[in-house]
């Protein structure tokens, strides 16, 4: 009895799945396979059933062994400034350039959908990435690995009352590209007046002898 329950709740679960998973291509058939998209509710709904059912309750049950300091959420801050920002920005919000031009893009973490996940999910999203979607694993089995994401885990409860001083703050550690570290050299040189007179001098030199024949 016992395994007609179980067989006909797996197959009416599979029915959804094919079901609904027939119907998300459909869907997709009419704009390719262009990320410029926004997933449908529809979607993003079985994606979300799908992440949830694949999870173990151990998983899910998890405790956060890290205790809540502004120690830790200070560490925890700069490590999200330095690698999940860039999709996630600073505060949560998702608005980054990268963040916000993925399929699925990256959510609204402020938001009740990604508080409502427990710590354990949390972790153990941070630990493994989500297939399929540009969320990376960022585990790699150390327990220092492991640490880090649980204190992540705190950072992200704080998100939604995250301080315009902390966000600030943030901004000076997110990483740089070459063209945005020259600006700040050239603007530290400007304000330092004498060493940008000594660097155009330099500079002038070092192009003379490069280019004798230009004059
Ligand atoms: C390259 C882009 C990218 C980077 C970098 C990135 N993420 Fe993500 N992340 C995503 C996307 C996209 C999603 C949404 C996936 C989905 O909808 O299933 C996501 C989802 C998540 C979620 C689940 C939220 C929810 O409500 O479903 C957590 C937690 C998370 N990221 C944490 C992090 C942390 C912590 C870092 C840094 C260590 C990080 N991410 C770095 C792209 C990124």
């Amino acid at each position: 009895m016992r395994n007609l329950i179980w067989f006909v709740a797996g197959a009416i679960a599979l029915a959804i799945i094919v079901g609904g998973g027939g119907l998300i291509f459909l869907k997709a058939g009419a704009n390719g396979f262009s990320a410029r998209a926004q997933p449908s509710a529809l979607e993003h709904f079985a994606a979300r059933q799908a992440r949830a059912l694949a999870l173990s309750t151990g998983a899910r049950d998890r405790t956060n062994p890290v205790a809540d300091s502004p120690e830790i959420l200070a560490d925890a801050r700069s490590h999200w400034a330095d690698h999940c920002a860039a999709c996630h920005s600073n505060n949560g919000s998702g608005d980054a350039e990268m963040g916000r031009h993925l399929y699925p893009p990256a959510p609204d973490m402020r938001q009740a959908d990604t508080q409502n996940l427990t710590d354990g999910e949390l972790f153990y999203i941070i630990q493994n990435g989500i297939r399929l979607t540009g969320m990376p694993s960022w585990g790699s089995g150390t327990s220092r690995d492991e640490q880090d994401s649980w204190k992540l885990v705190r950072f992200i409860r704080h998100l939604p009352n995250l301080t315009a001083d902390e966000e600030r703050e943030m901004k000076d550690l997110n990483p740089k590209s070459p063209d945005e570290m020259k600006e700040e050299q050239e603007e530290r040189d400007f304000l330092n007046g004498s060493q940008s007179d000594e660097h155009t001098k330099n500079g002038d030199q070092s192009n003379e002898r490069r280019h004798p024949h230009q004059h």
